[in-house]
Order: structure tokens, then sequence, then C-alpha cells
């Protein structure tokens, strides 16, 4: 009954152009559906007893190639939006006991997830001055995963406090960016913005210096070496760049 009033619901959404609810997405964790998804995160979700955990399937072999050459080592990650607490055990089960996870969460409640699986700190991720006292907390960070409110302004300010504080060769990862074209959520297709819009500005901040002059130097240089779309997720790496230069090898003086 409630899969039908759902469905119409989405129905008459898309007769008057609004986006479907979230749960127009949501299914059951079939044998089918199991049996697709492989992998670490993939074993670590199915097999989980513990708190809920919220995932989209698709992200969870993101997860694996993303995340898994920080498996066993003193990583330090920090996830935005901590809900009922279920995926700080699934990092602390894929990243091993000498990670140090801390989860954020403006929800009081969340607190009682403090110590479990991570370190759990109430705050919302729009307020710079909280998010540096987290980090200053966890002694540095290697590890961003944006899964918060998904209001673009939020996760503006939360990219711009946090993406300078990451270490060098470090991820920032933002979730759920379809909220991206849904207008509750600051959200409009080329919107701007939006996290979409806001990644896409940085593609071209990567390559300011082909644009103008005096950027191609040490000092100069952006300190993004990639940016990786997946439907919903983004994976942006933090790597300081070098001067670009284009040469010829062998160089023409010396080839015969
Ligand atoms: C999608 S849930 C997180 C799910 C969790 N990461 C998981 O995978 O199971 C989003 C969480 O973000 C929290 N949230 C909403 N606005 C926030 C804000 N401004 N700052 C920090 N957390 C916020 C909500 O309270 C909610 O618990």
């Amino acid at each position: 009954m409630r899969t039908k009033l759902r469905r119409l619901e989405n129905n008459l959404r898309r007769l008057v152009g609004r986006p479907p609810r979230f749960s127009a997405f949501g299914t059951k964790a079939s044998d089918a559906l199991r049996s697709t998804y492989k992998g670490r995160s993939a074993d670590i979700f199915f097999t989980n007893k513990s708190h809920l955990i919220h995932k989209w399937l698709h992200y969870l072999p993101i997860y694996d190639q993303t995340l898994e050459p920080f498996v066993g080592t003193k990583v330090r990650m920090l996830e935005i939006g901590v809900s009922k607490g279920g995926s700080l055990g699934l990092w602390r089960k894929f990243l091993g006991e000498d990670a140090t996870i801390f989860g954020i969460d403006i929800q009081p409640a969340c607190a009682v997830y403090d110590g479990e699986a991570a370190s759990v700190r109430i705050g919302s991720q729009d307020d710079p001055q909280f998010l540096r006292s987290v980090v200053s907390e966890m002694g540095g960070l290697d590890i961003v995963l944006d899964d918060g409110s998904h209001v673009a302004s939020h996760q503006r300010t939360s990219f711009n406090v946090l993406f300078p504080l990451l270490s060098e060769g470090g991820l920032y990862i933002i979730e759920d960016m379809h909220t991206a074209y849904w207008p509750s959520f600051e959200g409009g297709l080329k919107r701007r913005g939006t996290a979409i819009e806001f990644l896409k500005d940085k593609i071209d901040y990567m390559h300011r210096h082909y644009r103008t002059r005096g950027l191609n130097t040490e000092a100069m240089m952006p300190d993004i070496e990639s940016i990786q779309f997946f439907d919903s997720i983004a994976v942006v790496r933090k790597r300081k760049q070098l001067p670009r230069y284009h040469v010829m090898a062998p160089s023409p003086e010396s080839s015969p």
C-alpha cells in the first residue's frame, strides 16, 4: 500500500516537473542486489548487524577503489553526517583500528555514538570555527566525506574550510550530489553554487595557468591533482602541482 502511494506521489511529482523523493529509489537488499555488489565495503555493509547505515549501493565499489589504499594505515577521516551511527562503524571496519575517525552532526542525539566506532562531535558543517576545532582535535585530516545536510551553501562552506586543512594526497569526497538538482537543497540544473557547479569551477581553477600568464610557477600552481565525478559522488584529491613543461625526448639539439 505504502509503495503504491509512494509511486503515485512520484508520478504526480514527475507530471508537475518536480524531482522524485529520495524514497523513490529505496528498495530491499535482495539476494540479487547482494550478489551484484562485491568487495570490501559491500561485505561490511551487507553483513552489518549493528547501527543502521544508509547507503546508495553504487557507492560501494567507489569506496573500494578510492579508499582501499588507506586500509590499515593511521589515516585521519572526518565524516560529516552521523545519523544512526552505522556508517562510522562501516569506516572503522573498513579502515582498521589504527585510523582516527571522527563524525560530526548537527543533531545532539548523535552524541550517543561518541566513543563507539569513532569520536562524534555536535555542530554544524557550515560553522567554520567548529570545523577547525574538530580538525585540530583530530591532529590533522586525510579524508573528508561530506554526507551531511547536502545543502549547497553548507557543502561550499565545509569544502572551503576543510580542503585547505587536508594533508598532501588527501581526499575530499562529496556524496549525494544529485541533490544539486533539487530546489529544496538550493539546487537546480546549472544553478550557480551547487556542489556540481562549484566543482566544475574547480576544473577551471585546475587549468588556470593555461589561461593567465605568470601562473605557471611553483608558488602559483593549484593544489588540486584531480577531480573525479561519479554518479552523485565526487572525489577531489589534494596535491600541490608542479609547473607544467612540454618537453621533447630526445631533445632536438641532441638527436642525430
Ligand atoms: C544522510 S544522513 C547521514 C548518514 C550517514 N552518513 C550514513 O551513511 O548512515 C545526514 C545527516 O546529516 C546531518 N546534518 C544535517 N544538517 C547538518 C549540518 N548543517 N551539519 C552537520 N550535520 C548535519 C543530519 O542530522 C543527518 O544525521
